[in-house]
């Protein structure tokens, strides 16, 4: 593997582009596809699926926001992840998340805030659950449907209370040195951080997510507790959550670090905005080939969140 400094990184790398890596790529899909059949296409909605057998999160409810749209295969959803601290191809999460260390597991609420708290994973599991199926759109052009489990945001918040000089939520991932090979490696300015302003991680949309498929996430989905914001492209997801600040000036964010030119703070999933290197147009529903599908402004949650931009060039903050 050839070590770079943060900014000879191309974010390419969390792209299929470049002659051998695509071809690599092309033919993974190509033999998961065989062994689907008929072009991978045909996943019934729930596929009776095999999942890892992880422990189960019970009293879930269903949620209003899910959409009904069929659900993306366990196995997809488990196996071709961007999760960097475990390496930058698709299946070296799945291989090598297995070490991450999920218990114990705290998270520390700090900041602008009246009452900063650490609590433990067991903590935030009583959180009322709920299932919601969302769509996540991937910055490479790929997406997926998955059923997330977590709770909202806003109910953790509430119970530190944010001070007014409270603007912005700063979420920092977990470096674990000992099982994350990633991170002796200068991809990204470790640790993985990601912003949204106050009023986006307040709304009822942006989850923190425990669990998928109606089991504890998989490590490398996250585990044990990950951000989920579905109207934005997926890198806005910080996995496996350490800290998160409320603060008062805009993070500074892991990717804007490595190249501000091609990923902005904001992040709107927007087909009207290019990344400089390829079209946001359209993109491949996972496991489909080849057939692409229309990108929806923000995700096709326009309808819920297009009023928190209003007046806003998203052209300029892209
Ligand atoms: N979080 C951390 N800590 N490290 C990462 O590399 N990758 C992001 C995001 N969260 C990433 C991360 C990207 S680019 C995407 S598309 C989503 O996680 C992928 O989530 P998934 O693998 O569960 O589909």
């Amino acid at each position: 593997m050839i070590i770079k400094r943060p900014h000879d990184i191309q974010p390419s790398e969390i792209t299929p582009r470049g002659v051998y890596e695509g071809r690599r790529r092309f033919m993974k899909l190509a033999a998961a596809a065989s062994v689907l059949g008929a072009g991978g296409v045909l996943e019934p909605a729930r596929a009776q699926e095999k999942t890892l057998g992880l422990p189960k999160l019970g009293n879930v409810a269903k949620s209003r926001f899910s959409t009904a749209e069929p659900l993306t295969a366990y196995k997809h959803i488990t196996r071709y992840n961007n999760y960097y601290e475990f390496g930058t191809d698709k299946d070296d999460p799945a291989e090598y998340a297995g070490r991450l260390k999920v218990r114990p597991w705290t998270l520390a609420v700090e900041g602008e805030v009246a009452k900063p708290r650490t609590f433990g994973i067991e903590e935030l599991l009583k959180f009322p659950l709920e299932e919601r199926i969302y769509r996540l759109r991937c910055v490479e052009a790929w997406s997926m449907v998955i059923p997330w489990i977590g709770f909202e945001f806003n109910r953790l918040a509430k119970l530190v209370e944010p001070t007014s000089k409270a603007k912005f939520v700063e979420f920092v991932t977990a470096v674990q040195p000992d099982t994350m090979p990633g991170v002796h490696l200068p991809v990204l300015d470790w640790p993985y951080v990601e912003g949204l302003r106050i009023d986006e991680a307040m709304h009822p949309l942006t989850i923190l997510a425990v669990g998928l498929y109606g089991e504890v996430l998989p490590n490398q989905n996250g585990a044990p507790l990950r951000l989920v914001v579905p109207w934005k492209y997926g890198f806005k997801s910080g996995k496996s959550l350490a800290r998160i600040r409320f603060v008062g000036e805009q993070p500074k964010t892991a990717w804007e670090k490595a190249n501000s030119h091609e990923y902005g703070f904001y992040s709107n999933v927007n087909p009207n905005v290019d990344h400089p290197r390829w079209s946001q147009k359209r993109e491949r529903r996972i496991p489909d080939l080849f057939a692409r599908r229309e990108t929806l402004m923000f995700n096709g949650y326009g309808e819920q969140v297009a009023s928190l931009y209003a007046g806003m060039d998203l052209k300029k903050f892209f």
